[in-house]
């Protein structure tokens, strides 16, 4: 019987998330004969109280800034150099704020086995030329060759690392890669659903945060959870319409999935957007000082993709079918008062589609068209 080597894994990034799932990956492949013990993890270094952190990494088995108060298995080894990190690896997980990926990719170039297979964990777009956004997992795929898979849920890291249960989605097209993929990294407290439909996994991922700003200024507006769940609620139908309109054969089920509404709940609740969108309403600084101030190197994503969808969305004169998103990144880069935030949204083209058409159709599943 053929024996086939034990599989490679390089995580590329060792932030909050990277770190989380590292204790993950790294646990799994101790237990795993067909996945490699030593799981390498790209870090970004920095000096921390005189000391490298992937030397403290390596040697207390603490990622100290990013993840403090949890151990990662010993077999989890911190590399400076992401090629060191990456270049014998069968699968590559990235999970680096999105907008450091081109330059990582750049370097990566060449570098890499050709018959690796990447999963990204990166929720955000970048600009594409041509007045467009691309996918994460698309311009790895472009600029490294390799299929991309990717991997989107309520996530939260520090409920993750604390093995609190939750769910999560990896969309992978590739049905021989799903079920791999699959083993490296559900647990008993994560668990795991394989969908085929992985652009929408994507998108979902990367649009939520915007969602998520828009919670928290409701937050910081002081005004109830009831115009909260509005703002989730017009947020999921915003995101729904924009795969519909630029990710066509997208399916409606995949928002049903962790990656989409359950990712979308714990965001407006839980997560870094909204807790800084809500002090950008309350103190007025801006959002890099915020980004600054409170969140100790971690990185901000809602803003930076409402700018990136926004710059599509006008360049395609379609702003004002977006009200939400046009109105949290017009509030996000200064241009709209968050106190006009309701204002903007009132009028939200769901309401005035509230016609006889829709009410007799009622919406149902088998008329929709995702
Ligand atoms: N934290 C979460 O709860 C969570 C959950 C799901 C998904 N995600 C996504 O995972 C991705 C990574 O987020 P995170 O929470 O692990 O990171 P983070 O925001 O906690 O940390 C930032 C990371 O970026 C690194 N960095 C800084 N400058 C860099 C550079 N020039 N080049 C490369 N790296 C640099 C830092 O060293 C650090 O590791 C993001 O797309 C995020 O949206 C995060």
């Amino acid at each position: 019987m053929a024996c086939t080597a034990p599989k490679r894994v390089c995580i590329v990034g060792s932030g909050n998330w990277g770190s989380a799932i590292a204790k993950i990956v790294g646990s799994n492949a101790l237990r795993q004969k067909h996945i490699d013990d030593r799981v390498t993890m790209y870090v970004y270094e920095e000096m921390i109280n005189g000391k490298k952190l992937t030397e403290i990494i390596n040697e207390q088995h603490e990622n100290v800034k990013y993840l403090p108060g949890h151990k990662l298995p010993p077999n989890v080894v911190a590399v400076p150099d992401v090629v060191d990190a990456a270049k014998d690896a069968d699968i590559l997980i990235f999970v680096i704020p999105h907008q450091f990926i081109r330059t990582l990719c750049s370097t990566l170039l060449g570098k890499i086995k050709p018959t690796a297979i990447a999963l990204s964990l990166i929720k955000g777009f970048d600009r594409a030329e041509g007045g467009g956004i691309d996918l994460i997992s698309h311009i790895i795929t472009r600029h490294l060759k390799i299929p991309c898979a990717v991997l989107m849920g309520a996530n939260l890291a520090n409920e993750v690392a604390d093995e609190k249960f939750c769910e999560t989605t990896i969309g992978c097209k590739d049905v021989r890669n799903g079920p791999l993929l699959r083993d490296i990294i559900q647990t008993d407290y994560f668990r795991v659903v394989v969908v085929d439909d992985e652009d929408t996994v994507e998108v979902c991922g990367a649009l939520k945060n915007i969602v998520a700003c828009g919670a928290g200024f409701v937050d910081g507006l002081g005004l109830g959870d009831n115009t909260k769940a509005a703002v989730i609620r017009l947020g999921l139908m915003e995101m729904v319409k924009f795969v519909d309109v630029f990710y066509p054969g997208g399916k409606l089920s995949t928002f049903f999935e962790s990656c989409g509404v359950a990712d979308l709940i714990t965001t407006c609740y839980g997560g870094r957007n909204r807790k800084v969108s809500e002090a950008y309403v309350k103190t007025g600084k801006s959002i890099k000082e915020l980004e600054d101030e409170m969140l100790n190197g971690q990185k901000l994503q809602g803003p930076f993709t409402a700018e990136e969808v926004n710059y599509m969305l006008k360049n395609r004169g379609m702003e004002d079918k977006f009200p939400l998103f046009t109105a949290i990144h017009r509030i996000c880069t200064g241009q709209l008062r968050p106190a006009g935030f309701i204002d903007c949204i009132r009028n939200h083209p769901e309401h005035m589609n509230s016609n006889l058409d829709t009410y007799e159709s009622g919406r149902s599943i088998r008329n929709s068209k995702l």
